[in-house]
């Protein structure tokens, strides 16, 4: 595979994927903000010999020039802050991530020729009711004071500049948007990770406005095998994908395997999220991804169920107590 560059590489997709990367005999150059000593997620591949850490911020051009390798075939753009609450507490760092960051590396990336695979988002579709989502649907959302638009916003400038981009200087670049992805290892403020967290902790899971919201969970590993096809299969050279498993579960469903693969006897404890979090944050009721374009183009389908990744999520969590602190 020869050199490859991951930003957000001590995160929990950038994490498995350098550790799939290195499986397959590449050479690694990752870039994240965090202390590398610090970061559970960069474990197993900390002192691998073929894994080089940059540590900075996308945003600084001195840090980017460091880390970036001229001669690598392909740059997977993972960075971005992530999570309704950060983004909530975060504005202007979401924002200025997103677009001043992918910007500096896109055109990093068009100077040198290197192609980009670059991670958005099924947030980009917002609330259209039209599911299952085709990559050409259309962006609904709702009033720009509802701070979960930002997220999809920013992501969709960011699309926007590789599209652009590739049309005006031919950039080969692949985009793809993931759907509620989950597994070992992922920050406890997600619907799986949070209700594993809680269950093992002896605390009941919590649930939003009733539970009856749906989302599809895509397990950790069936999506780095999506995004590494993304990035180096010519047909994808131009395109946008959907990684997301297309079997839809409500959040009370989701929640309620969690306590049943945990094998404890608990009721969800219900939250209102009006009361929560006021009037800046709206949910999407329905978010299903249709997978056909990466069946047909990537030879991608997804093959874990939740049972089994939540199954398999909690068991790591068993034999990592240190994420159950
Ligand atoms: N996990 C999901 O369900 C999901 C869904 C849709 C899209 N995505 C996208 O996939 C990508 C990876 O997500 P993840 O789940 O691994 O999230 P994550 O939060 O675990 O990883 C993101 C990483 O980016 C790093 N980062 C943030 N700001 C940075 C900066 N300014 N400079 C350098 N590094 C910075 C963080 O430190 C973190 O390690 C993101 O772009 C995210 O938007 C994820």
């Amino acid at each position: 595979m020869g050199t490859v560059m991951v930003t957000g590489a001590a995160g929990l997709i950038g994490s498995h994927l350098i550790e799939d990367l290195l499986r397959r005999g590449a050479v690694v150059w990752g870039l994240d903000i965090v202390d590398p000593a610090a970061s559970h997620n960069l474990d197993e591949v900390r002192d691998h010999p073929d894994f080089h850490y940059v540590r900075g911020d996308i945003r600084d051009p001195q840090v980017i020039g460091d880390f970036f390798r001229p001669e690598a075939s392909t740059l997977y753009h993972l960075a971005s802050v992530v999570g309704v609450n950060r983004y909530m507490e975060d504005p202007l760092s979401l924002i200025d991530i997103a677009i001043i960051g992918t910007r500096n590396l896109v055109e990093l990336c068009d100077r040198h020729r290197v192609r980009i695979l670059f991670t958005s988002t099924s947030e980009v579709y917002g609330r259209n009711p039209d599911v299952p989502w085709d990559e050409d649907g259309d962006r609904v959302l709702g009033a720009t004071h509802v701070d979960r638009w930002s997220y999809s916003s920013a992501k969709a400038v960011c699309e926007h500049m590789l599209f652009g981009i590739h049309r005006k200087t031919g950039l080969p670049m692949s985009i793809v948007r993931f759907f509620n992805v989950y597994g070992a290892r992922q920050n406890p403020i997600y619907v799986v990770s949070k209700a594993v967290h809680r269950v093992l902790n002896g605390q009941p899971p919590e649930l939003y406005d009733g539970g009856q919201q749906t989302r599809c969970l895509t397990h950790i590993d069936d999506v780095i095998e999506g995004i590494i096809a993304a990035a180096t299969r010519p047909e994808a050279v131009g395109e946008v994908f959907n990684l997301g498993n297309p079997v839809e579960l409500t959040m009370e469903e989701v929640v309620r395997t969690v306590i049943e693969e945990a094998g404890v006897d608990m009721e969800p404890v219900p939250v209102d999220t009006g009361e929560r979090y006021g009037k800046v944050y709206e949910d999407i009721i329905r978010r299903v991804p249709n997978v056909d374009k990466a069946g047909r183009l990537l030879g991608w389908t997804p093959r874990t169920s939740a049972r089994e990744g939540i199954a398999r999520t909690i068991a790591w969590a068993r034999e990592n107590p240190w994420y159950l602190e």
